[in-house]
């Protein structure tokens, strides 16, 4: 009985440096995966590469533009003037970055984006971060429904076609 215990823990042990052994053979060596997510996280504030180019926020794939539609123009005019207006102008810097230039500057699904989830971009996307730390202002998140971010980003597609 004594023997016997003695010898599975032997084997125990035997097993045990094994086992250590092969970790620490292991270790230098990374998971194929592990290695793709590292990749990953050289993107500055670990966004995804779609996330650098369009913002961070409910739109997460390209989106199909439409031809402009004036009545929407019209609207998202409107949405503009009330809910952006005391900080952003067309044509001068304010409170935040002049707009009639944006749709030159971002993709159409970081300014949507941007409109719905401002707290994630200026907290997590490098441009937007620059942008806080230059204008020293948190853009407040407005909520906009997507069909009124969708309207103002229509009034953006127009007036940068009406640059004087
Ligand atoms: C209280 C002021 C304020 C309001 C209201 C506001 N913004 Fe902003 N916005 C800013 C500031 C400041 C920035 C720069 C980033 C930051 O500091 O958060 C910004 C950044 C942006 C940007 C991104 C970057 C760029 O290149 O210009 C877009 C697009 C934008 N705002 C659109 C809007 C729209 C559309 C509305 C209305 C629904 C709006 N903002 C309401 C202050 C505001």
């Amino acid at each position: 009985m004594l023997i016997n215990k003695s010898k599975h823990t032997k084997y125990f042990l035997l097993l045990l440096l094994i086992a250590v052994l092969n970790a620490c053979g292991e270790s230098p060596k990374q998971d194929p995966a592990d290695f793709g997510n590292k990749k990953k996280n050289v993107n500055p504030g670990e966004l995804s590469p779609f996330e650098m180019e369009n913002g961070i926020g409910p739109v997460k794939q390209k989106l199909t533009l439409s031809p402009i539609n004036p009545e929407l123009v019209k609207k998202g005019e409107k949405i503009f003037e009330t809910k952006c207006g005391a900080c952003h102008k067309l044509d001068e810097k304010y409170v935040g970055p002049a707009q009639r230039d944006v749709i030159n500057r971002r993709s159409p699904e970081f300014i949507l984006n941007m409109m719905l989830n401002p707290e994630a971009n200026y907290q997590r996307h490098p441009e937007i971060k620059k942008l806080l730390g230059e204008y020293l202002t948190q853009m407040p998140n407005q909520n906009l429904t997507f069909d009124e971010a969708k309207a103002i980003l229509e009034y953006f597609r127009q007036v940068v076609n009406e640059k004087q």
